[in-house]
């Protein structure tokens, strides 16, 4: 841990004792930042592991990662395959996870909603997906919340924006609550937010792994590799298909981000601007106080007051009533808790222009404008749950302008490819397989 401070402050004398030039104030003037605000003194606490470290990516003992189950996930979250339980014959075969989370949109899914069973088409990123005109709007698979990003998902306890999901930390004594929503009947399993959501997440967006997945596909050797010391009859099974995803998604660290590689030691990775955004986010703009760690989130909830997604005017099968306008208080059902909103990473946010739960904001400058006026934008939120750290912060123009260069470049990894396979085991195109998609993608 200390390892990396040291680094840090080694690459800087080093560099401001030969070239004076780079004797850059701002540097000093984050680093003592972020040293005051970390729980232990260091750099570290803010850096992300790598994603090939293991050992240090946050995991729980029941999924501890490997790299056969990683490899496994990498194929089931984008395989079209998998989509075997669709409303309509038209639709089987033709949606993944990833029609969701869609990677070059930074895992979001590049337009105001999600719709993945009953959609059709895909554009360069998402932004072109549309409803099939053969699905009445009560058979799509839509939600009334935009789906979070899956960035620093490891970080995360208790998935979802209301944090349904998980046995542990924010849900631990919330038992009496498990199953009242049937899908929170899975809590009961015992397992982290991530390893319980992704069971449920297979049903909800009707994928199955049954013997058509395993034997013409080809998937079952790799959860043979996968799960080789699990009983064959628990093997294939929604847990380990859930155990796969959700450890390949732990590994989604955007460590290539100039924010990230400046925290290890390279000076330059963040320009001028950028570091006088990130100083801003660390000190008069106080974002750090709800976006931590390494990851910048944490797994506490907080109204803003921000407009639902039925108030976009834009968005299918969703309403007033919907249990998703409410956030934390839709799980446990306490008024205190309404409208309060799990707090998200904020890495690639500019690779998804669609921002809060509701998809209220088209920028990241409307986004910072929005938390220095601190004018609630949603009446249906109480005004007495309103953070009271959501208050006027009196930024100047310019300083919008540094910090919106921060959150857009400063914490933008432009190599996210990475995390995605050249191909999947059918062989289909990816993240949809629908027609219009396929051109929209150049596919086959
Ligand atoms: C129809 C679109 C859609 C599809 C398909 C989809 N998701 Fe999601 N996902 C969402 C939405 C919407 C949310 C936020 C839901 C909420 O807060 O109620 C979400 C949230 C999540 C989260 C929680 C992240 C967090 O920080 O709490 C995880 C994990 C996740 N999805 C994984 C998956 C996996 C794995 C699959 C495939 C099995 C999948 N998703 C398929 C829309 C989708
Ligand atoms: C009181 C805690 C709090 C503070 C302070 C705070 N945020 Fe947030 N932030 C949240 C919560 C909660 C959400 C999700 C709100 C919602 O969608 O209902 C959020 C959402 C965001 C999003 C959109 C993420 C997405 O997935 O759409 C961005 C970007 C963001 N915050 C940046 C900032 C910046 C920049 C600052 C400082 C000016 C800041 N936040 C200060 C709690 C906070």
């Amino acid at each position: 841990m200390k390892k990396v401070t040291l680094l840090v402050f080694v690459a800087l004398t080093a560099v401001m004792c030969t070239v004076d030039q780079l004797d850059n104030p701002l540097d000093n003037q984050l680093i003592a930042l972020l040293q005051r605000i970390s729980p232990d003194g260091t750099l570290s606490h803010f850096v992300l592991p790598n994603s090939t470290d293991l050992e240090a990516i946050p995991q729980g003992p029941q999924n501890a990662l490997s790299p056969a189950k990683i490899k496994l996930g990498k194929m089931l979250f984008y395989e079209t395959g998998l989509a075997r339980k669709a409303r309509q014959a038209s639709g089987i075969g033709t949606f993944s996870c990833s029609t969701c989370h869609v990677p070059a949109s930074g895992f979001m899914p590049g337009r105001v909603q999600g719709i993945a069973d009953g959609g059709q088409g895909f554009g360069q990123k998402g932004e072109s997906r549309g409803k099939l005109s053969a699905y009445a709007e009560t058979e799509i698979d839509v939600q009334g919340a935009r789906p979070l990003s899956l960035l620093n998902v490891a970080y995360v306890t208790n998935t979802t924006w209301s944090g349904k999901f998980g046995a542990f930390h924010k849900n631990a004594g919330t038992e009496n609550l498990w199953g009242k929503d049937p899908t929170t009947a899975v809590n009961k399993l015992g397992l982290d937010g991530l390893e319980a959501q992704n069971i449920e997440g297979l049903r909800i967006h009707r994928f199955v792994v049954d013997k058509y997945v395993l034997d013409t596909l080809g998937y079952r050797s790799m959860f043979d590799e996968a799960f080789g010391d699990w009983d064959v009859a628990e093997r294939y099974s929604e847990l380990a298909t859930s155990f796969a995803i959700s450890a390949y998604l732990r590994t989604l660290l955007p460590t290539e981000a100039p924010y990230q590689r400046w925290l290890r030691g390279d000076e330059l990775a963040l320009n001028e601007q950028e570091k006088r955004g990130a100083i801003l986010f660390y000190s008069k703009a106080g974002c750090y106080r709800c976006h931590q760690g390494a990851a910048l989130s944490s797994n506490e909830f907080y109204a803003l007051g921000v407009g639902d997604l039925y108030q976009t005017g834009q968005a299918f099968a969703t309403g007033p009533n919907d249990i998703r306008n409410r956030g934390r208080g839709g799980y446990t059902l306490k008024y205190e808790d309404m409208c309060k909103f799990k707090v998200p990473q904020i890495y690639n946010m500019a690779d998804s222009p669609f921002y809060f739960h509701g998809s209220s904001k088209r920028s990241l400058r409307e986004v910072v404008e929005y938390f220095n006026n601190a004018v609630p934008e949603n009446p249906n939120a109480p005004e007495e749950n309103i953070s009271p750290l959501f208050h006027p912060l009196n930024l100047t123009p310019g300083e919008i302008t540094d910090l919106t260069a921060f959150l857009s470049n400063g914490l933008r990894d432009p190599n996210l490819r990475r995390y995605v396979p050249e191909r999947v085991l059918s062989g289909n195109c990816f993240p949809n397989n629908d027609p219009l998609a396929k051109k929209d993608m150049g596919c086959n």
